[in-house]
């Protein structure tokens, strides 16, 4: 099933533009390499993610963004405006959710190494805390309890459940099986509810799970939710909501594009499957929790960098550019294909390797990729940049961290 999914850039006159704008005219005003953000993809991928789950009678649907994805503060207050909560990993992505104004009972915290530092300021930060501590071992239950405890408040919390799939995606993003460090098992889970000196200044909430990263089916999903339902209806506590994570795809190959699950199918699948599984045989209705990233903002950037120079070994070319595995490392870790487009196309090809100033191999955008021949200066555009872009760029060979700029 084709499945188009909308991105700024387009061809004009054989020059590419970005939300109808000249890219050469952006790229004059600012220094390659730079991230490029478009507000109004933005706002049409979390707008169809919310609306579909309102469509497919998802109930009361809470869209908690996974900051880790992108944390721009322009990026983050235009989500909250929309009405978005945030999931969060570390006290430094909890306070840029704050600072961009999102509603402390919208923020959940995941992650499996939550500090003593972390869980004060998360209890601390409002009256109430924050919506839900996703607790994924039994010490950091305890640690939680105890904090609390010390502060007089009672914490909220949901365990993760390590549900014990296997998903289709690559090995480095795949965290729903008992091999990954992620979340506890169902067991585990019941075990710790039976003991009283856990749940002083703790109260459960909710159950949440997330499976893995740039999923493009949905079976394992189904399988998970199938999980999630089963330990919900083994606990006798009334929840308040469920937290299926994040994960959904998008299509950075044009064999993706063909085979990824659209927001819609999504919606679908998951209403279906909560409703099979744990809806249709209950009377108690918690609300949906979600916590997507790469869906909501992977489309709508784009890395814009220039040629340096180019050079042949013998039947060897190379194009090298002034973006480098600092600025977008997913090529380099996950041998992830990210499309490179010359700004202004020329029906000259050639086949290239286009790579970055790094003084390592794995510095290398794409192999035997054909482009027009390049020159010193020339503008390309990394397509699909705007997820794990910016927020894995590191300072490797002692270079500046890639400017972002958000049209
Ligand atoms: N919730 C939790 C607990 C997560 O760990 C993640 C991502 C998400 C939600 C959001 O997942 P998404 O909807 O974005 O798939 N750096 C990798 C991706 C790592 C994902 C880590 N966890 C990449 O560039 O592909």
């Amino acid at each position: 099933m084709k499945n188009i999914l909308p991105t700024p850039l387009q061809y004009k006159k054989n020059k590419l533009t970005f939300d109808g704008i000249s890219l050469e005219r952006i790229a004059s005003k600012h220094p390659t390499p730079f991230y490029l953000y478009s507000k109004k993809t933005l706002d049409f991928y979390y707008k169809s993610f919310y609306q579909s789950a309102i469509k497919e009678g998802i109930p009361s649907p809470l869209v908690c963004y996974a900051v880790k994805a992108n944390s721009n503060i322009e990026v983050l207050k235009r989500l909250k405006k929309l009405g978005s909560g945030a999931d969060v990993v570390s006290v430094g992505e909890l306070k840029k959710a704050l600072k961009a104004g999102i509603d402390p009972q919208k923020i959940v915290f995941s992650g499996v190494a939550k500090s003593a530092t972390e869980i004060l300021f998360a209890l601390k930060c409002h009256k109430r805390g924050i919506y839900s501590f996703n607790v994924e071992s039994i010490e950091e239950l305890e640690l939680i309890n105890l904090l609390a405890k010390k502060e007089k408040r009672i914490a909220r919390i949901s365990f993760r459940l390590n549900p014990q799939v296997n998903v289709k995606t690559h090995k480095h993003i795949s965290t729903g099986n008992k091999t990954h460090k992620f979340g506890l098992l169902k067991s585990d889970i019941l075990e710790a509810l039976a003991v009283p000196s856990f749940w002083s200044n703790t109260t459960l909430v909710g159950l949440s799970m997330h499976i893995g990263s740039q999923l493009t089916d949905l079976k394992a999903t189904v399988v998970a939710i199938k999980e999630l339902a089963n330990l919900a209806h083994s606990i006798e506590i009334p929840l308040e909501f469920l937290d299926i994570g994040g994960g959904l795809g998008i299509d950075y190959t044009i064999e993706e594009r063909n085979k990824l699950a659209s927001i819609t199918q999504y919606m679908q699948t998951a209403s279906e499957a909560l409703t099979k599984f744990y809806y249709s045989k209950t009377d108690h209705c918690p609300r949906i929790v979600f916590e997507p990233g790469r869906i909501i903002v992977g489309k709508m950037g784009v890395l814009v960098s220039r040629v340096v120079r180019t050079k042949t070994s013998e039947d060897c070319h190379f194009t090298i550019i002034d973006a480098g595995m600092n600025d977008l490392i997913r090529p380099a870790l996950y041998d992830a294909y990210h499309e490179v487009l010359a700004v202004n196309q020329s029906k000259k090809m050639i086949l290239t390797d286009i790579v970055g100033p790094i003084c390592e191999t794995s510095d290398c955008f794409g192999s035997k990729r054909k482009l027009p021949a390049l020159k010193s200066g020339d503008l390309v555009v990394i397509d699909n940049a705007g997820a794990y872009g910016h927020t894995m760029a590191s300072r490797y060979n002692e270079r500046d961290i890639a400017q972002e700029v958000l049209i």
